[in-house]
Parts: C-alpha cells; structure tokens; sequence
C-alpha cells in the first residue's frame, strides 16, 4: 500500500481542551476521525463539549441548508467521535497527540515526557505552541523522529493557515503525515524551521508593534490607522481591531517573548500596551481594550 495510506491517521487525542485545543478537536472529528479530548478539569471539557457542539451546528448549517435532519446528523456523527477525559492515560491510544496546554515551557516538556512512555511507537507527538521552541520542548523524548509542531490559528475552526514546524530531527515520513494529516482537516500547510514566531507572527509582532507607537506618539488615530490597513492594505481587520481580537495580555505576553529571543529592539516593551494591560484593558474578553465592546454573557 501507498504510504498515504500506511500513515493515514484515524485517531487524535488533543491534550488541553480550551480556546486551540478545542477547536483542533472539532475539526479532527469533522473530518471523521476519533478524538479524544484531555483536559486537568471536568468544567472545561464540559464547556469545550458545549462550544464544539455550537459550532457544528453552525457549520452544519451552512453545509446542508435548510435540510435539518442532515444537519442534526452531521452534528450527531462528529459529537460522538469526540470522548474526553481527564487523565492523560485514556488517550495515548492514538495515531496523533496534539498538545495544546498552558505556554509554559516545563510543564509541556513534563506532558511530553509523560506521553513519550505511554504512547505505543507509531504515536506522533506534536505541540501547538505559540512562542516555545520545538527542540526545547521536546528534548527529553525519545521519539525526536515522530515529533513536531503544528501551530493552528484562532479561531482554528475557521482560520485557514496550519504552520508545520520541523523540529531538528523530525523524519520525512512524519513531516509527510504531519502534511497529509493537515489537508485532511481542511488546513493549507506552511512549513518552517523552529525559529521564533515562526513564520506568521514574526511578521505580525512588528507590524503590531509599530502600529502601537505610531498611536502612542499621536501620528494618527487608532480609527485611521485600522481603516488605513484595511482599505489600504487588504488586511480583514485593523492592528487595533486584531489585538483587541488576540487580547492586549496576549500581544503583551508575545512581545515579551520575541524580545527575549530575539533582541531585536522592534519588539521591546510598550508603555502604552503595558498600562492598558495593567488597568485590565485586554480586549474583547474583558468589553474593553482600545474599543468598547458589550460584555459576552457566560453561555
Ligand atoms: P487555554 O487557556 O484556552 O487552554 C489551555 C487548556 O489546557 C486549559 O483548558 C487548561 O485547563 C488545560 N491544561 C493546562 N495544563 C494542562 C495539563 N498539564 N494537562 C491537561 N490540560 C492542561 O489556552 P489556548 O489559548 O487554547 O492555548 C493553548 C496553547 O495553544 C498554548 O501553547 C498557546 O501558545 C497555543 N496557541 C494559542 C493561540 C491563541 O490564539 N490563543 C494560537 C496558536 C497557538
């Protein structure tokens, strides 16, 4: 058989089921494959159960229409594909683990430890980290040849991008699944090498940066500069529009990050963003970061 079909994946276990993890997982179990979704507490595998099932409801919608039993049943097929559980154990049965837990660098390097001894040999491991190294992350397992980064987009369900990162021995056979796994969800592939930001938001953390102090010397209103990008340069939103989108905690977060790694002075701190963050300003999660918006009720 082809090795299309050799490394096919059927089933993915994502560990860390909040705003990424969820969103892999639905488009894992669109796609028909099973999934299984870890996460520490109960709560939020309920609330990422709930929020999968609305957003097939909204995709069911737009594939079939108005017919609504096709609808009911194209939810129905993938909410079942989808088990969740609590304890990492009950998912390292799968052809693909996807780590999308909390950025922090040891207590990723711990999971990935942990899934390296209990995973059976044909598992490939792959991390969903922002601005963490691959090679970092991964350096205490020993499967480097079946591991790697797959960085999603938020809102992942809709964003189109998947960023294949190649860790510094990831073989050809995994990259080539890691590829062929990302098309089968709907995702067109990039690849890059673990370097900062990848290849995304290295190019978003200056753009944002230098919007930022462009407003904060008074060059030109927050308004015009996110009119100026959008209709000026195709953008979908404006620099201001966006970080209130990403959170203001998060660009600060990222920023941070880049610096470190870096040094390149484009991405030092901003007094600006430091204060809105300081004063709880953080975007739409909070109802208001550089706009106001109305305060989401908890569904
Ligand atoms: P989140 O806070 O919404 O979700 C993280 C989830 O992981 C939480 O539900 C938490 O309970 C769970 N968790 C934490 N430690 C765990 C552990 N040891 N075992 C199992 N579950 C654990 O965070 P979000 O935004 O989904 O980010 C997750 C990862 O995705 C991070 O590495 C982040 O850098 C990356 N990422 C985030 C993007 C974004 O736009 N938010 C975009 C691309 C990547």
């Amino acid at each position: 058989s082809s090795s299309s079909t050799r490394n096919a994946i059927k089933t993915v276990t994502v560990v860390g089921g909040g705003l990424m993890g969820s969103g892999i997982a639905q488009i894992a179990a669109q796609a028909g494959q099973n999934v299984t979704i870890i996460d520490l507490q109960p709560e939020l595998l309920e609330k990422a159960q709930k929020s999968i099932q609305n957003n097939l409801v909204r995709v069911g919608k737009k594939l079939y229409k108005d017919d609504q039993s096709k609808v009911e049943a194209f939810v129905k097929d993938s909410v079942d594909r989808i088990k969740v559980s609590t304890k990492v154990e009950d998912g390292v049965n799968a052809d693909l683990i996807i780590e999308a837990i909390v950025e922090k660098l040891d207590v990723k390097q711990e999971l990935f430890n942990k899934l390296d001894q209990l995973a059976p040999a044909h598992t490939i491991l792959a991390t969903n980290t922002s601005s963490i190294s691959i090679n970092e992350i991964g350096a205490g397992i020993k499967r480097k040849d079946r591991y790697g980064g797959l960085h999603f987009f938020n809102p992942v369900p809709v964003m189109r991008l998947l960023e294949v990162i190649k860790g510094d021995h990831i073989s050809e056979e995994t990259y080539q699944t890691f590829l062929e796994w990302g098309k089968s969800v709907g995702k067109t592939c990039i690849t890059c090498k673990d370097t900062p930001g990848f290849v995304v938001n290295r190019l978003l953390g200056p753009y944002s940066a230098e919007a930022l102090r462009m407003y904060e010397r008074g060059d030109a209103s927050k308004e015009d500069i996110d009119i100026g990008m959008k209709l000026g340069a195709g953008y979908p939103m404006g620099p201001f529009e966006l970080a209130d989108y990403t959170g203001l905690d998060t660009n600060k977060f990222v920023l941070q990050v880049m610096y470190e790694q870096t040094k390149n002075p484009v991405f030092e701190p901003i007094p600006l963003l430091d204060k809105m963050v300081a004063e709880g300003k953080l975007g739409i999660k909070t109802g208001e970061g550089f706009y106001k918006y109305e305060k989401k009720s908890k569904v």
